[in-house]
């Protein structure tokens, strides 16, 4: 394969890798593939997961490339397509592009759908020349009037950030987003999203650091490394491969049903990290409305205050719905792989892939595996708010039969959540409180938390409603 080739020489395969190279490349039956799943050491410790274009732009718990890689190798050929319902920023995407199957990917959050389109999208060299020209002569700072950035600020959803946001700033990042808007009038509308990305990318960098005063040289250089990046992808791809990206509601996918040889995905976790908040300042300089996916946002946890219980079955209700539409999409006999890590709410542990695997069996899913892998703290994808995080399961579905109801099935989805929070329930009152490493919660709280969870359970038909 010309692309193991490729990675030997670009990023110096190991000996642990190499004999992980050769395994995912060899042809099997099905029956031996699944059992291939158990010879994989899932860890991927010391494998380089930042390469060509996942190094575009940082993503809170992204998983690494290796995991939708080893399936798409596994389990489909070329040319046969790969679905991620919840892309995030196109892990899934990108190793089906470098590997020549044609996605699909789709995601709520418009900055995420944004990042996932710009990696899988080649660029030629005319158009990246026209692209330096047009940067080479770009105005570094804007000399704006005061009223154009004191609407900027006013605009922020935190006033603080203008310590970030302060006006130089401002001035520098408005002077970007101009020329790149001329880039989009004078028609090279992917460059427009390509510049974005890394106008993008150099926010972000300022949230993290704090520190802005260098944003033009800081886009420069990203800017320059992206295309370096995506250079070096597109001598390694020669059959460019379908790739469609939407920016919708994994509740309601707008893909064709019986069309998709493989899904890889990795959902939010319920009460782990709100997106929206996440990327707030990037889509408010790209100009796209987070507030519209706040509402729709699966996991988010900025609500249900008082009974965090309710947020689980809110959770399972959307998590439902997707694995529903899963279903519906998926040809007969393939793969659904859902990667999902174990969280907490009050205390209590929730293994999500647990209720998945069991919600999967009412709706035509048979359970083939469920993975256990250590995450690696050190790496950058494990963001501080899931910092509870620090294991995951690679849950395996197969699609044995169609699904019988939609996924806007109030109704069947309450019934399926009020049974999972029930054994919920009485598996917390049967070992005294589940523990998280050991630590159980006190009495009072346990107490407190069957009261609570029975509570949950009385308002399941009003909770799991889609929120318009
Ligand atoms: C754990 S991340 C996925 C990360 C991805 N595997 C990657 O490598 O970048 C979960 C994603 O679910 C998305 N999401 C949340 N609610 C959604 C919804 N209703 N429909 C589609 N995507 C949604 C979030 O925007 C986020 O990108």
């Amino acid at each position: 394969m010309l692309y193991d080739a490729q990675q030997k020489t670009l990023f110096g395969i190991r000996n642990s890798q190499q004999g992980y190279l050769e395994l995912i490349n060899k042809k099997y039956n099905f029956q031996e593939t699944i059992k291939i799943l158990d010879k994989i050491d899932w860890d991927f410790k010391d494998f380089t997961t930042q390469y060509l274009t996942h190094t575009f732009h940082s993503y809170p718990a992204r998983f690494i490339p290796q995991i939708p890689l080893t399936f798409i190798k596994l389990f489909t050929e070329e040319k046969e397509t790969v679905l991620d319902p919840m892309c995030g920023c196109g892990t899934t995407l990108v190793e089906a592009f470098l590997n020549n199957r044609n996605s699909i990917g789709n995601d709520f959050n418009p900055l995420a759908a944004l990042i996932s389109k710009v990696k899988t999208t080649l660029i030629d060299e005319g158009e990246f020349r026209y692209f330096n020209k047009k940067l080479g002569i770009m105005k570094r700072y804007l000399d704006l009037d005061y009223r154009r950035i004191d609407e900027r600020i006013n605009n922020l959803p935190n006033r603080k950030m203008s310590k970030i946001f302060n006006r130089v700033v401002i001035s520098k990042l408005e002077a970007i987003r101009e020329t790149l808007l001329e880039v989009k009038e004078e028609g090279h509308k992917d460059l427009f999203d390509f510049g974005r990305v890394a106008l993008s990318s150099t926010i972000w960098s300022l949230v993290e650091n704090g520190n802005g005063i260098d944003v033009d040289n800081l886009f420069l250089k990203k800017v320059k490394s992206m295309q370096n990046e995506l250079k070096k992808m597109s001598k390694i791809v020669k059959n460019i491969p379908e790739v469609e990206v939407i920016c919708g509601d994994a509740r309601k996918l707008e893909v064709e049903t019986n069309s998709v040889d493989l899904i890889v995905t990795s959902p939010p976790y319920v009460n782990a990290l709100d997106y929206y908040r996440v990327h707030m300042y990037n889509m408010l300089w790209l100009g796209m409305d987070f507030d519209l996916f706040r509402k729709h946002e699966i996991g988010g946890h900025s609500h249900f205050i008082i009974n965090r219980f309710r947020l689980l079955s809110e959770y399972l209700g959307d998590m439902l719905r997707s694995m529903i539409e899963m279903n519906r999409v998926l040809k007969k006999d393939k793969l659904c792989v859902i990667v999902v890590g174990n969280s907490s709410l009050e205390y209590e542990l929730i293994e999500s892939h647990k209720f998945f695997a069991e919600m999967g069996e009412k709706i035509g899913f048979k359970p083939i595996n469920s993975i256990f892998r250590n995450i690696d703290k050190t790496r950058k994808y494990t963001s501080a708010d899931i910092g509870k995080i620090d294991d995951e399961y690679i849950l395996v579905l197969q699609k044995t039969d169609d699904t019988t109801v939609s996924a806007d099935d109030d109704n069947f989805i309450a019934e399926v959540v009020r049974e999972q929070m029930i054994r919920f329930r009485e598996q917390i009152k049967k070992v005294q409180g589940t523990s998280i490493r050991g630590r159980k919660p006190t009495k009072e709280r346990l107490l407190k938390n069957i009261d609570k969870i029975s509570e949950a359970i009385q308002t399941i038909p009003e909770d799991i409603k889609i929120k318009r």
